[in-house]
């Protein structure tokens, strides 16, 4: 199964890749998780990628696509993926047909997770994140059983750095400017569900479940 998730930031698109990831045994390919990491190390990649991302921009299609094209190709994408930020433009859209269609595949499902605009900068001033393996919690929603401590590594959970609220906006900005069209592009290719994401996130997860079938 070929999963992409569609939404604005912090949507929730992590949260429910990672579970879908967990439930249909398919790797989770986060370009985000992806791009931190490597800001992390130190990479040539991270440094060009942290100077777009701190500013709330999209980092260039080139890099992104090559990197997803080839993730795909790894032997542990053979029966699926879950792409989760990938893609975010037309373009980067445009490039994973033509090498899916190289490799005679095709996506199965462009899963959109809405949420309204007022509702994003609420849960992204809440969100925190493990420094060390990424998992992702809230203050209020889905709050670290110990305060400021990852249950799953017990390492430092912090708010990301593009997530301050003028950079925030401006991800708004760009994610309706140039991701939001990406629904009409899936919905002409007849994938593309919806799912209201303003629910508590067993109940959306329940619904992509019934979408994908058990
Ligand atoms: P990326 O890491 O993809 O960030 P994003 O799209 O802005 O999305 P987020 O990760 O912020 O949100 P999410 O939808 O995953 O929500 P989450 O599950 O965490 O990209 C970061 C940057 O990298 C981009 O700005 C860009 O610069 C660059 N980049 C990445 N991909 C790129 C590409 N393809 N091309 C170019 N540049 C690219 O949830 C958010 C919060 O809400 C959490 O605290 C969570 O606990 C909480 N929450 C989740 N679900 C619920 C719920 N149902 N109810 C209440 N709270 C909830
Ligand atoms: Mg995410």
């Amino acid at each position: 199964m070929r999963i992409i998730m569609l939404g604005a930031p912090g949507a929730g698109k992590g949260t429910q890749a990672k579970q879908i990831a967990d439930k249909y045994q398919i790797p989770h390919i986060s370009t985000g998780d992806i791009f931190r990491m490597n800001i992390k190390e130190g990479t040539e990649l991270g440094k060009k990628a942290k100077t777009f991302m701190d500013q709330g921009a999209l980092v260039p299609d080139e890099l992104t696509v090559a990197l997803v094209v080839d993730r795909i190709q790894k032997e542990d994408c053979k029966n699926g993926f879950v792409l989760d930020g990938f893609p975010r433009t037309i373009p980067q859209a445009e490039a994973l047909d033509k090498k899916l269609a190289e490799m005679e595949e095709k996506m199965d499902y462009a899963i959109d997770v809405d949420v309204p605009d007022e509702n994003i900068v609420n849960r992204m001033g809440g969100r925190r994140a493990c420094v060390n393996c990424g998992s992702t919690y809230h203050i209020v929603s889905i709050p670290t059983k110990v305060e400021g401590i990852c249950d799953k590594c017990g390492n430092e959970v912090v708010l990301r750095d593009d997530d301050k609220p003028e950079t925030v906006q401006k991800r708004l900005k760009v994610y309706h400017e140039q991701t939001q069209p990406l629904i009409d592009y899936y919905n002409s290719q007849g994938i593309l569900k919806s799912v209201n994401g303003v629910r508590p996130m067993e109940d959306v997860f329940a619904e992509i479940v019934r979408i994908l079938g058990a």
